[in-house]
């Protein structure tokens, strides 16, 4: 749009209007007005992650730097991606911001540390006139409605609990015998959570049982904890379960993969035979959890759709740097939400994601 500008009405003016015109666009810049400071035609975005430990988060930012490099082959122009990593702390996540800002990022993309502290980072960016996407951590929605150049993309929460509950659901049906190891007819479980208070924890949790429950299926929780997305800490929380309850647990739920992995490191341990472990589900589809699928360890997980978010989010930055209408580059839902789909994935339909994956 800057270039639009220069080579559309300069050369046409007569000198002293355009010495004019030219102080008066380095002004423009200057002052922030639209909060660009640079000269230079190159769209550059600005992304924090919450955690780059995070092993879905690394795999996005990986979709999107790929993504990226294809888009600019494509268009013949650079883009630059600043990447932060803001280490679980929401006022390192805040110093970043502003250095985004200052060093004249053109678009935000921001995975919030803290989800309630998205309303500072919304006026940062409006008063820089810069367009702000957040991802993965959905912001409070009267946060996102701040301003008509705040985004959200990401995937329901809600439904990718129901699909992991259907999943249960549909083989403790079809073969009672096999899960239902104490055959008293009721799934006795135990539930891996991810981080307290994101919404991806809770509503994975509620709605992954209300699944099973609505389809007749009677449940007994056993055990539930937090092991905050993470491998080690779900394969401690497992081992002190197998511990306490043995054979009892017949469905370990997780609500990512990482943990689901923990866990079977944890059955691993134990050296019990596959045969007998417990139904093992989890959610995002990386790649060690599709290869724990194929090897029969994990049961299912749920597609968190990484590529697709990532690439809503590049198309939805090149849309608001062009000045385009989102709209027309992304399916933008009440004029500020992307919503990406999740999908069930079993050893049944296991080769379509490998060979995407
Ligand atoms: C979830 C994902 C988790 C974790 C979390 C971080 O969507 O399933 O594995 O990455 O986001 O916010």
């Amino acid at each position: 749009m800057r270039l639009r500008i220069k080579s559309c009405c300069f050369p046409s003016r007569p000198e002293g209007v355009r010495r004019w015109a030219a102080l008066a666009l380095a002004l423009a810049l200057l002052s922030g007005c639209g909060g660009k400071r640079r000269e230079d035609s190159s769209l550059r975005l600005g992304v924090a992650l919450y955690s780059q430990d995070d092993t879905f988060i690394s795999i996005m930012a990986k979709d999107l730097e790929q993504l990226v490099q294809e888009e600019e082959s494509r268009i013949g122009q650079k883009i630059t991606l600043l990447v932060s990593d803001s280490r679980h702390n929401q006022t390192t996540q805040m110093g970043q911001v502003d250095r985004f800002l200052a060093r004249g990022c053109d678009v935000l993309c921001i995975n919030m540390v803290d989800r309630t502290g998205a309303a500072v980072i919304v006026d940062k960016a409006e008063a820089e006139g810069t367009p702000v996407i957040f991802f993965n951590r959905q912001p409070v929605d009267e946060d996102i409605r701040r301003w008509e150049k705040s985004f959200y993309v990401g995937a329901s929460a809600q439904e990718s609990g129901a699909l992991q509950g259907q999943l249960v659901l549909d083989a403790w049906q079809a073969d009672p015998a096999r899960w239902d190891r104490s055959g008293d007819g009721v799934l006795q479980y135990v539930m891996l959570e991810g981080e307290p208070g994101h919404q991806d924890s809770l509503l994975r949790t509620e709605y992954s049982i209300m699944a099973i429950t609505n389809g007749g299926v009677e449940v007994e929780r056993l055990a539930r904890d937090t092991a905050n997305w993470n491998r080690a800490q779900a394969a401690a929380r497992m081992m002190q379960w197998i511990e306490t309850f043995g054979d009892q647990i017949e469905v370990i739920l997780s609500n990512n993969d990482d943990m689901a992995l923990g866990a079977i490191d944890a059955l691993s341990e134990t050296g019990r035979p596959l045969e007998d472990w417990p139904m093992i589900v989890g959610i995002d589809a990386t790649a060690p959890a599709l290869e724990a699928v194929e090897a029969g360890q994990l049961y299912g997980t749920v597609l968190n759709d990484s590529r697709g978010q990532a690439q809503a989010i590049l198309k939805l930055a090149l849309a608001l740097y062009n000045g385009e209408d989102p709209a027309g580059a992304v399916e933008l839902e009440e004029s500020h939400y992307v919503w990406l789909p999740y999908r069930q994935v079993t050893r049944e339909n296991l080769s379509g994601f490998l060979e995407t994956s």
